[in-house]
Formats: C-alpha cells, structure tokens, sequence
C-alpha cells in the first residue's frame, strides 16, 4: 500500500489518554476514524461523536478487532499491559491476523521495550521496571511481560509495522514531532520525557513515514534539552 493513500485509520484503545489524542491528530489530518474501546469506556468519546466510529469491546477480542479494522489502510495501537491476562500481547495478535495485508500498524510502548538488546539503560530505570513489573503482578493490575510478549510478536512479523517506544510522558500543548533514537542510552534521549500530545503525533506521523516501517523509535521532546543539544549529532538520529 502507499502510504500517501491513508483514508481510513483505527485507533484501538481510543478511550485513553493517548488514545484520545490519536483520534484527535487522526481526525485533523482528514481520515476517516473508526476506534475501538471498552463499552464502559464510551462515554470517553462523547466529544467525537458524530465524527468518528466506535466498535465497542476489549481489544483482544479477535472478532470485535476483525470489524473495527476492515478496510483500514492504518491501525494505531495503544498497547496497555493492564490485569493479568496476556491482554497487550492479545492486542497485538489480533491487529496482526486481522488488518488488511499492507495496512500500516503502529504500537505503542514504553523504553523499557527493545527490539535488539542494544539499549542502556540507567540502574535506576531497569530497578523500576522490575519494581513495577512485580508489584503489578503481584496486585494482579499490571503485566509487564506480557506488553515485552506482545512487541516480540510485532517484531517477528512481517507486516509494516512500528513500535513507537515512548519516554515517560507529560501532559501539556504540542511542542512539535518528537526527535527519535534507536536505542535508549543515546545522549540525545537523556531527557527522558514527552508530551503525551505528541507521542500521538509521532504515531500518527508514522503511519505515512516509510522510513518508520519495522523500526523501533526511542522518542523524547524535541524541546527537552537533550533534544536541543543533540539534535543532529548522532547517526541514529533522522534529519527532521
Ligand atoms: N504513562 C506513561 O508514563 C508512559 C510512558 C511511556 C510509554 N507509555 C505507553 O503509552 C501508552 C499509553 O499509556 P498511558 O499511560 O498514556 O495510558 P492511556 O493512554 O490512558 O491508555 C490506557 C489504555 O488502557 C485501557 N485500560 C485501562 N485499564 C484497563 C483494564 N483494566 N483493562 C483493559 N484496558 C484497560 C484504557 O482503556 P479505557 O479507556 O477503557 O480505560 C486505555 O485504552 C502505553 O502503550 C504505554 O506503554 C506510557
């Protein structure tokens, strides 16, 4: 598929925060939306109403996905590890069987995502993620290695994917694209931190970026200071 072409997206997890901004920045750009959320979650949507459709149901339910993504040229993923029941990796597998071949499929994640184990990360990032990936599992609220499942899945695909791997993240208006890596460690990720806003930016971005497809972006604030210093300066970088 040309990726010049996309008309119709789905945003699957559109109730979220991120998920919200998706639909939004979707909406903008012109296409045609359809989003996927919990039935409990709809009301979340009420702003779109009208402009978009919404196919209620869990996301890792293989049917509600197979309606919510027919005729789409791209599908935005917001991969939550929540509970304890392989829901991130569920997600993945039924955008990955059911979206049209060549559609354009766009995840998203946290650092502690990577695809080829050339990441560095700090001590104290690595002790959190263990923490949290513990407690959660231990409140049974969070799994952690079930979002690491559900990339592992995306990576060995052969679809046209990307997995946008996000820093921790902030609210506050747009400052713009991201600047991306594609390991965490690089000198200009330092900042580690992101405007929810334009993670979704750099989502919906994607999908009309062919310099993204089975890539793995390592994202922070074009703004942030590590951005500003770095910009430019290293050849992972893309000249944006
Ligand atoms: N938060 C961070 O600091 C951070 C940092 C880096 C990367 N990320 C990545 O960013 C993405 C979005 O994260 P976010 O923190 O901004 O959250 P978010 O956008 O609010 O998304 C949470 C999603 O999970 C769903 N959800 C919540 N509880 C659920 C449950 N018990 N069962 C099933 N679905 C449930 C929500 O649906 P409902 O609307 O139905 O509740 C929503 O679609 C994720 O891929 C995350 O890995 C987050």
């Amino acid at each position: 598929m040309d990726t010049d072409h996309v008309k119709k997206v789905c945003v699957i997890g559109a109730s979220g925060k991120l998920g919200q901004y998706l639909v939004r920045h979707a909406l903008e750009r012109g296409y045609e939306v359809v989003g996927v959320c919990r039935e409990r979650s709809m009301p979340k949507l009420t702003a779109f109403e009208g402009r978009m459709t919404v196919v209620p149901g869990p996301t890792d339910d293989p049917e509600v996905i197979r309606r919510a993504v027919a005729g789409c040229d791209g599908v935005l993923t917001v991969l939550a590890p929540w509970g304890v029941r392989q829901y991130a990796s569920g997600t993945a597998q039924a955008v990955l069987d059911h979206a049209r071949p060549g559609a354009r499929l766009v995840f998203s994640c946290g650092w502690h995502i990577t695809r080829d184990g050339k990441d560095r990360y700090t001590r104290m990032f690595t002790l959190g993620v263990r923490v949290a990936a513990l407690l959660g599992k231990l409140v049974r609220a969070v799994e952690i290695d079930d979002q690491v499942e559900a990339c592992r899945r995306v990576f060995a695909s052969d679809t046209r994917w990307t997995v946008v791997r996000g820093s921790t993240l902030k609210e506050g208006d747009s400052q713009g694209l991201p600047v991306w890596s594609r390991h965490v460690g690089d000198p200009i990720l330092a900042s580690d931190l992101t405007r929810r806003v334009d993670f979704a930016l750099f989502m919906v971005e994607a999908l009309i970026d062919d310099a993204l497809v089975q890539e793995a972006p390592a994202i922070v604030g074009r703004l942030t200071p590590s951005a500003l210093a770095h910009r430019g300066g290293s050849p992972d970088i893309p000249a944006s």
